[in-house]
Parts: C-alpha cells; sequence; structure tokens
C-alpha cells in the first residue's frame, strides 16, 4: 500500500482580500491531516481505480464518476499530468481528521493527498509546485475563481505570504503559536461567501475597497511581526482584521459571539478564519490562557474544538 498525507491550513490574515490582489498569511497546520492510501484492488479492471471516502460516504468507480467529481478529478488530472495510467485495478482510499467545512482546507489537503499518493504509486515524488497546482484545478470546482492561497499552503506545509499571481514567499515561525479553534457549527460553501463579498464591492466600492486596503496593511504589519518573532499585537490586528470581515458581511453572530467569548476569557486575540459564514473561529492563546479559553468555549457549547501549536 503507497500512502501520503497533507495538513489542514488556517487564514491568519487576509482572507477575501486576498481574492482582491491584497496579501494574505496562512499556516499549516501538522496535527490535523488528510491522509490518501493507493493499493491493488480485487475488484475491477486494469485501468479502473476505484475512490472509497469513508467520511464523505464516498464509493464510486472514476470511469464512471461526474468529471466534476472533487476525487475524480483529482485523480484523473494527476493521472494525466504524470502520464500514467493504472497498470491493474488499484483503490483509493481517502481520511481525514480535518473538520469538513471549517475554513480549514479539508478538500485541498485530500487533493494534496491524493496527488501525492498517486505519485509515490508510479515512483514519483511530486514537487509542492505540482501539487498545488493540481489541488488549483480541484478548487477551481468548489470556489469558481480560488485565490489560490490554500493549495499553496497545504502543498507547501509552510507558512505563506501571499498575493495571488504575484507573490509566494515561504518562512518559518520564529515563535511557537498557539491557538484555540471552535466551529461555529455552521457551514456555507467558500463560493457564497466570495459571491457576498463580490456583492457589496459591486455595491459598495469604495467602502469595500477602504476595508480590503486596512486588511492589507494589516497583514503587512503581522507579516513583519512575525518574521521579527514580535507577537504582542498579533492579537489586537486579528481582532481588527475580524471586525473588518464583519464589515464585509461574512461573519455571523455565531462567529462573532465565539471572537467574544475567546477574547474574554483571555485569549490575546481572535477572528474568524477561511471563508466564513460559518466555519471556524481562531483564537491566539498562551500557555497561561490556553485552558481558560478552551473551557469558556467548551462551556458555551462550541462544536469541534481543537488545540494547536504552530511551529514550522
Ligand atoms: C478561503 O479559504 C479563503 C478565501 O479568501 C477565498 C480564496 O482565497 O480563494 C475566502
Amino acid at each position: 500500500m503507497t500512502r501520503a498525507d497533507a495538513p489542514a491550513k488556517m487564514i491568519l490574515f487576509g482572507e477575501h482580500a486576498v481574492v482582491y490582489g491584497r496579501p494574505a498569511i496562512a499556516l499549516p497546520l501538522p496535527d490535523l491531516r488528510a491522509s490518501a492510501a493507493v493499493e491493488p484492488n480485487t475488484r475491477g479492471e486494469a485501468g479502473q481505480i476505484e475512490l472509497i471516502s469513508p467520511v464523505t460516504a464516498t464509493d464510486i468507480w472514476l470511469h464512471e464518476a461526474p468529471s466534476n467529481h472533487p476525487l475524480a478529478a483529482i485523480t484523473k488530472n494527476t493521472l494525466t499530468r504524470i502520464e500514467r495510467t493504472a497498470p491493474v485495478p488499484l483503490r483509493i482510499t481517502v481520511d481525514s481528521t480535518i473538520p469538513l467545512g471549517a475554513g480549514l482546507g479539508s478538500g485541498a489537503a485530500v487533493s494534496v493527498a491524493m496527488s501525492r499518493a498517486i505519485g509515490r504509486y508510479f515512483g514519483l515524488d511530486l514537487e509542492p509546485e505540482t501539487l498545488s497546482s493540481l489541488a488549483y484545478e480541484v478548487e477551481i470546482i468548489h470556489h469558481g475563481s480560488p485565490s489560490g492561497i490554500d493549495n499553496t499552503v497545504i502543498a507547501y506545509e509552510k507558512p505563506v505570504f501571499f498575493i495571488r499571481g504575484k507573490t509566494l514567499e515561504l518562512f518559518s515561525l520564529d515563535k511557537p503559536i498557539s491557538v484555540v479553534l471552535a466551529h461555529s457549527g455552521q457551514v456555507t460553501p467558500t463560493a457564497t461567501a466570495v459571491r457576498k463579498v463580490r456583492d457589496l464591492h459591486e455595491r459598495k466600492p469604495e467602502f469595500t475597497e477602504a476595508c480590503l486596503d486596512e486588511i492589507a496593511d494589516l497583514t503587512h504589519r503581522a507579516y513583519k511581526a512575525l518574521r521579527g518573532g514580535k507577537l504582542d499585537q498579533l492579537g489586537e490586528w486579528m481582532n481588527r482584521n475580524h471586525t473588518l470581515l464583519q464589515s464585509l458581511g461574512v461573519s455571523t453572530p455565531a462567529l462573532d459571539n465565539l471572537v467574544e467569548i475567546a477574547v474574554s476569557a483571555g485569549a490575546r486575540g481572535a477572528k474568524l478564519s477561511g471563508a466564513g459564514l460559518g466555519g471556524c473561529m481562531i483564537s491566539l492563546v498562551e500557555p497561561g490562557t490556553r485552558e481558560a479559553v478552551f473551557q469558556a468555549l467548551l462551556e458555551a457549547g462550541a462544536s469541534q474544538l481543537c488545540q494547536v501549536e504552530v511551529q514550522v
């Protein structure tokens, strides 16, 4: 059996603004992962591939799947890119510990894990750039016009400072970042949230541009601070980024509530992460406040809570 995996991601600053050419910062979450296993299948014929995902209750054959099925698309695109066909019937099984629809990049992580595993099965160690572009093609199916930040941070598994079509800077964190994540319990497709911001941009271009510019400013400041290990203002900037995302219309009362609970319990800052309209809230904590923030969110009934230490 040939296995490979890929991490989840969180956007620390700049979601949505990144769609409009502003910078964003994303970090991999190495403890939450999607995995894929490729092995010979006892059923089927040479060239045929069965795609199984227990998490989404999927069991389909590649040759019968619609071309826009994400698991079929990544498999087909990878095989085309590496110019291979299955020499015997194969089974690819996908698994994941990444909450679905949480803004944590579960779809892109599955794509990268699958491409990497398929490459390995054929003796190839696919480069992050190749994995990222293959995953991007599938992100287009999900989200229409994604910025590409999710597939990038997941394929490279390094913190990224990213400007769409322009800048990809990989960097390392000087100091670890401790985060408590909580799912709002709501799931909305990324495309819906991106469309909502686009509608606002059409109706109120000046207001929207001003919000995007301020997010860009926070992102630049945060990048400088992260590289210099000076994290004292990071929480404050996260709070402001959240307020600006509220102004863009992509927060929800549930996300605002989680942010408020985390900050009241001692988090240095908190914001929604990812596309919003549901999904996850991330809060920046320290060893001394982590437990209190976790408990406060737990008592408030937050679903799918987790603590992560990001040191990459
Ligand atoms: C989704 O994780 C991040 C967004 O900025 C969309 C994108 O970058 O394509 C909302």
